[in-house]
């Protein structure tokens, strides 16, 4: 099985289709998603809830930090860390009891904290394109292994 792959989506249902496809192959991933303001981070999470079959209102958690999404006994967390920059206030909403549970996590602008990197993660990067800024986006994501 391939642990990288850049693709093109052409449209926001293939980004929809491309996150569903990875949350069927990573189903327990931590996500870190890197992207610009408007790049798709919060559209991937929604294709990424679909592909777990978890069908609710997944938006910006811009100003709750924190969104858990949930079907049955399935859960999907979903933080923004754009109010956030200190590795400490990511462990006190709770990050490592949600992995522990080997529940899935989805951290948008996870940049500002670079102590993630360091955990073992689904990295996605979105960039638009230059040929189709509207439309077209390459969507890169890699496994990174644990550096700790
Ligand atoms: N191929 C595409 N993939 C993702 N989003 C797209 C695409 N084409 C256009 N868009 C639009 O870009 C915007 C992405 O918004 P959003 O997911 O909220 O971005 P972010 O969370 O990165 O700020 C949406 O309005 C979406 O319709
Ligand atoms: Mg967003």
């Amino acid at each position: 099985m391939p642990n990288r792959a850049t693709l093109t989506s052409q449209s926001p249902e293939q980004t929809l289709e491309i996150a569903a496809s990875l949350a069927r192959q990573f189903p327990h991933a931590l996500v870190l998603l890197h992207g610009e303001l408007g790049a798709g981070k919060t559209l991937f999470a929604r294709g990424f809830a679909k592909g777990l079959n978890i069908e609710c209102n997944v938006s910006s958690p811009s100003y709750t930090l924190m969104n858990e999404y949930k079907s049955g006994n399935q859960s999907l967390y979903h933080i923004d860390l754009y109010r956030i920059n200190c590795f400490e206030e990511v462990i006190d909403i709770g990050l490592f009891d949600i992995l522990n549970a080997g529940c899935p996590c989805l951290i948008e602008w996870a940049e500002r904290v670079t102590e993630l990197n360091k955990l073992p993660h689904l990295e996605v990067c979105i960039t638009r394109s230059a040929d189709d800024p509207d439309w077209q986006r390459q969507i890169a994501w890699e496994l990174k292994e644990s550096q700790i």
